[in-house]
């Protein structure tokens, strides 16, 4: 697969087969994709994957957060980093039509509980969508140039991840709760949890797998300068 073709099917992947990600190909995987650009090279990132009992002890945890969570009330959050949002007018939009291409997939007219199904998600959610391993990044540094490295290295293993026939997500939601990680992972009180990988081999058929994702158009977010 060449890079442009990485790019362009790389897509977040929610569903996934029980199939474990044999430790080899982690490796494998995170090996190379320390060679994903960092400012000043510093590399400032570690990794903590995740499988397994411990997999399902940690996610444990983060399931008993979803029985409290909405979903849209982040008060009893507390992130290591200042979270996003409320997004602005222009964003807001871009995120409310993520939200009704999902929505139907996950809860399809006349579904019945509809709270207790938005629970149920929540819970699939912070189960890792029920991956096999996830990969947790966390930082010494929180400067904002070292937060950029992170998205970079993170995008690399996704891309990387490709190669091994594996799916991923990124996601934010896990590490609202850093606590969650710091006390199972022993992760050292100054090190900041940035973000999360869920990880193995997707699921092609399930629809969640297969919406189709927009993406704004070139002409709207560029501007040339000098050609
Ligand atoms: C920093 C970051 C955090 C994300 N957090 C979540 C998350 O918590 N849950 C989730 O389902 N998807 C999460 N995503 C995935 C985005 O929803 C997804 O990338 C976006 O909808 C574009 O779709 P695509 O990845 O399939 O191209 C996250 C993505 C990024 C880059």
């Amino acid at each position: 697969m060449d890079v442009i073709e990485a790019i362009r099917t790389r897509r977040s992947i929610r569903v996934f087969k029980p199939d474990p990600v044999p430790r080899k190909v982690l490796h494998e995987l995170l090996d190379v994709s320390l060679w994903a650009p960092s400012g000043g090279n510093v590399q400032p990132w570690y990794f903590h994957v995740l499988t397994g009992k411990l997999l399902d002890k940690v996610t444990a945890g983060l399931v008993e957060k979803a029985k409290t969570w909405d979903g849209k009330d982040y008060v009893d959050t507390k992130p290591d980093l200042p979270r996003t949002g409320p997004y602005s007018k222009l964003l807001m939009p871009r995120r409310q039509s993520l939200k009704a291409l999902q929505d139907p997939i996950y809860y399809p007219p006349g579904t019945k509980n509809l709270e207790a199904k938005q629970l149920e998600h929540r819970e699939h959610m912070l189960r890792f969508f029920d991956a096999p391993a996830a990969i947790v990044v966390c930082t010494d540094d929180r400067g904002p140039t070292s937060i950029v490295s992170i998205g970079a290295v993170t995008q690399t293993i996704c891309l990387a991840a490709l190669t091994y026939g594996l799916g991923t997500c990124i996601m934010g939601v896990p590490v609202l709760w850093p606590e969650i990680f710091r006390e199972s992972l022993d992760i050292p009180k100054d090190r900041a949890v940035v973000t999360s990988i869920a990880i193995g081999y997707p699921d092609p058929e399930a629809p969640i797998n297969r919406f189709p994702r927009p993406r704004e158009p070139l002409d709207k977010l560029v501007e040339w300068h000098g050609l």
